[in-house]
């Protein structure tokens, strides 16, 4: 399975349009230690033609013009494009807004919950997505499907999506209930596997709130796991003077501290390990941070644009 990350950065990017942060002051200044980092999506493809978009991120409109494998080949039709599914694990504006950028009558399968489904069925500016055209399809939690394109056509790829601990987009959250209204299925992660193979090939959580026992379990051995890494410490937007919340707030468990990505991880033995969905407060974002080797020496590695994977 050949694997592409499109975006490695949480919403907003990296720069943020509005931070003026030290580490984003750096970055624009074109500090060599810091790379920017569009909002986070990754392709996976069987056969390295045909691709299926995890997400879609707001750039993704930038993200098909940097990657040519996302552009139509030189001989194919006048209108066409490698892209022939989107699955989607949440409702997040990082994570459905472009879905707008892939409107001009494209035929394509679209696979979400049935959650985040009836969420762009509330939302009629995804119709802009041409119903006859553009197929929606129920992910139910814990049943594996093969991916289809539109026409029926088999990708090579099977899905799994399961529950995580997460909340509602935060365009969604309603006050007035426990936990925001989160329900199940409101956030999920998927496990990918080719047709030709037994095991997962690959997990993608780029959100998730706390390590369970269940989610241990599934990820225990796995190949290659693309997992939460917005936060290096809960408070640190706080404390960094960029938001009011906490990363737990936000449905995001840390990545450092007891209860951390890192410490969950520990023992579980999983091949490959990627930080994605990094927020531009995060010293991660600094290739020579403290704690980006703190990250590698437990064995993670952190996830940038054009990232390239086979598994
Ligand atoms: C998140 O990951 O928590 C969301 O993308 C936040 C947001 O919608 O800005
Ligand atoms: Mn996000």
């Amino acid at each position: 399975m050949h694997v592409l990350v499109l975006g490695s950065a949480a919403g907003g990017g990296f720069p943020q349009w509005n931070c003026n942060d030290e580490t984003t002051r750096r970055l624009r200044a074109g500090d060599p230690g810091l790379s920017p980092r569009t909002q986070s999506s990754v392709a996976v493809s069987a056969d390295g033609r045909r691709w299926v978009l995890l997400n879609a991120s707001p750039d993704l409109r930038q993200q098909i013009n940097e990657r040519r494998q996302l552009q139509p080949g030189r001989d194919d039709p006048v209108r066409s494009s490698p892209i022939a599914a989107v699955l989607l694990t949440n409702a997040d504006v990082d994570h459905v807004a472009g879905l707008l950028t892939l409107r001009e009558s494209h035929a394509f399968a679209l696979y979400g919950h049935r959650r985040v489904l009836e969420v762009l069925a509330q939302n009629s500016i995804f119709n802009v997505l041409n119903q006859g055209l553009v197929a929606r399809r129920d992910l139910a939690v814990d049943e594996t499907v093969e991916i289809l394109d539109r026409a029926g056509t088999p990708l090579g790829l099977w899905v799994t999506a399961f529950a995580v601990p997460g909340k509602a987009a935060l365009w969604r959250e309603d006050e007035k209930q426990p936990s925001f209204g989160t329900r199940e299925g409101d956030t999920i992660g998927l496990a990918i596997q080719s047709a030709n193979e037994s095991e997962t090939a690959l997990f993608y959580i780029p959100g998730c709130a706390a390590m369970t026992g269940d989610l241990a379990r599934r990820l225990r051995g796995a190949a290659l796991v693309f997992f939460d890494g917005t936060l290096w410490r809960d408070d640190e937007m706080i404390a960094a003077g960029v938001g009011v919340k906490s990363g737990q707030r936000m449905g995001h468990m840390s990545v450092s501290g007891p209860d951390g990505v890192i410490a969950a991880f520990a023992g579980l033995d999983v091949r490959r390990k990627v930080l994605i969905h990094i927020n531009n407060s995060n010293p991660l974002l600094i290739d020579s941070s403290p704690e980006c080797a703190e990250a590698k020496r437990a064995g993670w590695e952190i996830a940038y644009d054009g990232m390239e994977l086979t598994v």
